[in-house]
């Protein structure tokens, strides 16, 4: 009977902690002729490709040398119904919301539009080296339910929810409180600990929701603790402004979702751009997450995002690529839009720090480390194999590259899809394989010649 063990021999890095500086040894592993065994969907072992194929057993050994393993990169915020509307151009936060984004939302109320769409979002996120998106889906239930469905069958561990959103909104764009509630509550049930799924209450912003609908947020949350919160926070002055008009009695813009209940570790704050010194306390308090969104930032002239500030304050950040707003599904060129904004900002994005962010930093930001974005035994095989030569501008740069941190350099300013070779979900290979793969004894042989 054929083994279902894998070996993959390649470098491989993964990080212990956060690097504090661009030389920081202590923080990450890294073996220049390493493996992975993989079975059942698990890291089992990793090592030295000698150690590791000592201990293997019968495996299949696939060999990715001379690329980079690192974990699959995880985006924290991004909107599955606007993969059609991501490039359009002209608008700011609220024009741009009310010319482009709820329309196309609209279509998602189609059971059989939705799907096909997650087909190709979740495509599309494996081709870029994202093996986990936190995703917000449309008002539509069946929305959610084409996500997960879809992210079950690729056996890939996802976060999501349904947005509530019962006004500001065109006609087929609203539910209301008790509506919104009840399907929250079914997709729960449904999806939240299933398989590798975890559901996200998601109203979608102040201005899309009534008082109502806030209370009824705070309920679900009460109920279900152990599910995420995600929403948006303080991206754009004018969405500030209308925020509190519609919300007279709040103190700041973060207090509309605090006096409702939502703030906690679980709860994730899409942009977290404007802050007032209260609304940082209260992060800092509650422990919800930031979270940097580069290129929309820098798309819809949202503003530029506090890294260092937040971070002094104990806060932890996560980043994502937040399509359709974002401009990139590659969270290599979300980290390169993200190292000139804090450029801007006299502030320093290091490549060791920037591929902690995108791979366990996220994890920790979604309480997952134990899960996934690392390569420690135990932990899930979600794995990307990068090649920094990818293109020839890459291959030319990367003739002067003398370190591991200029090479991850390159792959964090000019890399892109080209540049993932290939993605293990759950340890099964997701682009057909292009490495030189072989039965263990063969590997052996070939060893002893
Ligand atoms: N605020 C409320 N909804 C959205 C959205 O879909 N995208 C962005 N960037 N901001 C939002
Ligand atoms: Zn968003």
């Amino acid at each position: 009977m054929q083994s279902d063990r894998l070996l993959l021999r390649g470098r491989i890095l993964t990080f212990r902690s956060e690097p504090q500086s661009p030389d920081d040894t202590s923080a990450y592993t890294y073996i220049e002729d390493g493996a992975l065994l993989i079975a059942g969907g698990v890291i089992l072992a990793r090592g030295t490709y000698n150690d590791v194929i000592a201990e293997a057993g019968e495996a299949r050994v696939v060999d990715h040398r001379p690329h980079l393993l690192t974990a699959g990169f995880i985006d924290t915020h991004i909107h599955f119904p606007q993969v059609q509307i991501i490039a359009s151009w002209g608008a700011q936060l609220l024009d741009w919301l009310n010319t482009y984004t709820f329309p196309e939302e609209t279509r998602f109320a189609d059971d059989g539009h939705a799907a096909a769409m997650a087909s190709r979002f979740f495509d599309l996120l494996i081709s870029h080296g994202t093996t986990t998106s936190v995703a917000y889906c449309s008002v539509h239930k069946g929305s959610a339910n084409a996500y997960f469905q879809e992210a079950e069958r690729r056996d890939m561990r996802v976060i999501g929810g349904k947005v509530l959103m019962d006004r500001n909104a065109p006609d087929g764009l609203r539910d209301t409180p008790q509506g919104g509630y009840d399907d929250s509550k079914e997709l729960i049930n449904s999806w939240h600990g299933k398989g590798r799924a975890h559901y996200a209450i998601t109203p979608r912003f102040a201005i899309t929701s009534t008082p109502e609908q806030m209370v009824m947020a705070g309920v679900l949350v009460a109920e279900h603790p152990d599910c995420f919160v995600q929403t948006h926070l303080s991206e754009n002055r004018n969405e500030i402004a209308y925020t509190l008009e519609l919300y007279p009695e709040a103190r700041d813009y973060l207090d509309v979702y605090q006096r409702y209940g939502l703030l906690s570790e679980k709860m994730l704050l899409g942009h977290s751009i404007h802050l007032e010194n209260r609304e940082i306390d209260a992060l800092a308090e509650t422990g919800a997450r930031p979270v940097f969104c580069p290129t929309s930032n820098l798309f819809l002239g949202s503003g530029l995002f506090d890294d260092a500030g937040l971070k002094a304050k104990g806060i932890t950040n996560a980043i994502a690529t937040d399509i359709g707003a974002g401009t990139s599904y590659s969270m290599l060129q979300t980290l390169n839009e993200g190292y000139k904004i804090l450029q801007l900002q006299n502030q320093k994005l290091h490549p060791l720090q920037a591929f902690h962010w995108i791979t366990r930093g996220n994890a920790i930001a979604l309480g997952l480390e134990d899960k996934i974005g690392t390569l420690e035994p135990g932990t899930e095989a979600d794995i990307v194999v990068l090649n920094a030569r990818a293109t020839d501008a890459m291959s030319l740069r990367m003739e002067r590259a003398n370190s591991l941190s200029e090479e991850l350099f390159v792959l964090q300013m000019l890399g892109d899809d080209r540049t993932i070779d290939e993605v293990y979900v759950a340890g099964r290979a997701q682009k057909g394989g292009k490495a030189i793969s072989y039965p263990l004894q063969e590997s052996t042989q070939v060893l002893a010649s």
